[in-house]
């Protein structure tokens, strides 16, 4: 072990962790280091451009990747090297279509598959040399006519790419055409083929996507922005074949027989670790006060839902309303034992750390918060683990 390597590993205590954060309105991705009740920022970074969004974390490799959505155009993903004390070191940046906002690592973390809302694309790339990113397919996709909801699905907008739990498939929700495109990894050049996709309910936009695993059971949850439900389907995996999807429900995303105010905006949802709960984020309600962060009267939140998974059937059961920290969260993560939840206030340049019950899938108190970003509005819009 190197000198140098010593001297950052005694800078950080063993209790430390570090958690990196995009924000728009700041251009930067901000390492912070979460010590008991401490959140500090320790570092940040322009390299990801100027609007930096979504994060992939290659903790085998220690290598980050992060999409510029390039509001005025000029979009790009940039690869980091990730260290014990925050700091990141850029490896390279590789210019990219338009509005990148997620992605995921698939083919053993050898490349990278990302969705992009402006330009309605489906890329991949390869990242098998972090320092060396390349494009291997790009599918772009039209609507003959706009959607149900006009202003919103006047083109296809591709949302979200997630890894299934076989690592063949990747789901990508289409908000603007109603649906889920499914791609089978393949080692052809484009590393992926559309095989089918998953029509939602018209007008539903879905988002974001996520699989629970229970048992020998496999369920995918559906976030969507436009109708603010959750929509379940069950998944049935035939040998090599695209798995087929079946619709079980559609809930609103505050449980049955809710209601949202007019401009919410469905965002994030996460299956816990343990593959028993669902939390999703809900932007633009401004319905729950809380204690100020500067200990000043109350400020408005916004809700994290939390639902249980039944291991069986897959029906979610409301459990929780919870307060996401403030206005506007685009983006959160859980740690992997599912003991805490950072969540991004993209509205309130604040990113919040709640302990979590793994138990009881509840969220608890403040553990730590931070200011991230500056300027109003468009500050932190997601945040993520180093683990
Ligand atoms: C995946 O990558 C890791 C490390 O890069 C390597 O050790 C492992 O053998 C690879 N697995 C497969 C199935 O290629
Ligand atoms: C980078 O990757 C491209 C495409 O795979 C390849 O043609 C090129 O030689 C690589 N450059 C370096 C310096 O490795």
């Amino acid at each position: 072990m190197s000198k140098k390597l010593i001297a950052f590993l005694l800078a950080l205590p063993a209790s430390a962790e570090i958690i990196y954060a995009t924000s728009y309105n700041d251009h930067t991705v901000t390492s912070l280091k979460l010590d008991g009740s401490s959140l500090t920022r320790v570092s940040q970074n322009l390299d990801c451009g100027s609007e930096p969004t979504w994060l992939t974390l290659d903790k085998s490799k220690s290598v980050l990747y992060c999409l510029n959505e390039g509001w005025g155009g000029s979009s790009s993903i940039t690869s980091y090297r990730t260290s014990a004390s925050g700091t990141l070191e850029t490896l390279d940046v590789l210019s990219v279509l338009k509005s990148p906002v997620a992605s995921t690592l698939f083919a053993n973390n050898s490349k990278l598959a990302v969705a992009h809302y402006d330009t309605s694309a489906f890329t991949t790339f390869s990242v098998a040399d972090p320092t060396n990113l390349s494009l291997l397919g790009q599918q772009t996709y039209q609507l003959t006519a706009p959607g149900t909801v006009p202003e919103r699905q006047d083109a296809p907008h591709l949302h979200d790419a997630i890894l299934d739990p076989s690592k063949k498939f990747i789901l990508v929700p289409d908000l603007g055409a109603d649906l889920i495109r499914v791609f089978q990894v393949d080692d052809g050049a484009a590393a992926a083929t559309a095989v089918t996709s998953i029509p939602t309910i018209a007008g539903s936009g879905p988002r974001h996507v996520a699989f629970a695993k229970a048992g020998r059971e496999t369920f995918l949850y559906s976030f969507n922005e436009l109708s603010n439900t959750i929509s379940g389907y069950s998944v049935t995996y035939k040998r090599d074949a695209a798995p087929e999807f079946t619709r079980l429900f559609d809930v609103p995303s505050g449980g049955p027989g809710t209601t949202v105010p007019a401009g919410t905006k469905a965002a994030e949802i996460e299956v816990s670790p343990d593959q028993r709960f669902v939390i999703v984020s809900s932007r633009g309600e401004n319905s729950l006060d809380i204690p100020a962060f500067d200990g000043e009267g109350t400020i408005k939140s916004d809700p994290l839902q939390v639902f249980a998974v039944n291991q069986q059937t897959g029906a979610l059961t409301h459990v929780q309303t919870a307060p996401a920290g403030g206005r506007n969260p685009r983006g959160f993560s859980l740690n992997k034992a599912g003991t805490k939840l950072v969540s991004a206030l993209q509205d309130d340049n604040r990113v919040v750390v709640y302990e979590r019950d793994v138990r009881t899938g509840k969220l608890g108190k403040v553990l730590a918060h931070a200011t991230v970003g500056s300027g109003p509005n468009n500050g932190p819009n997601y945040a993520l683990f180093d683990e």
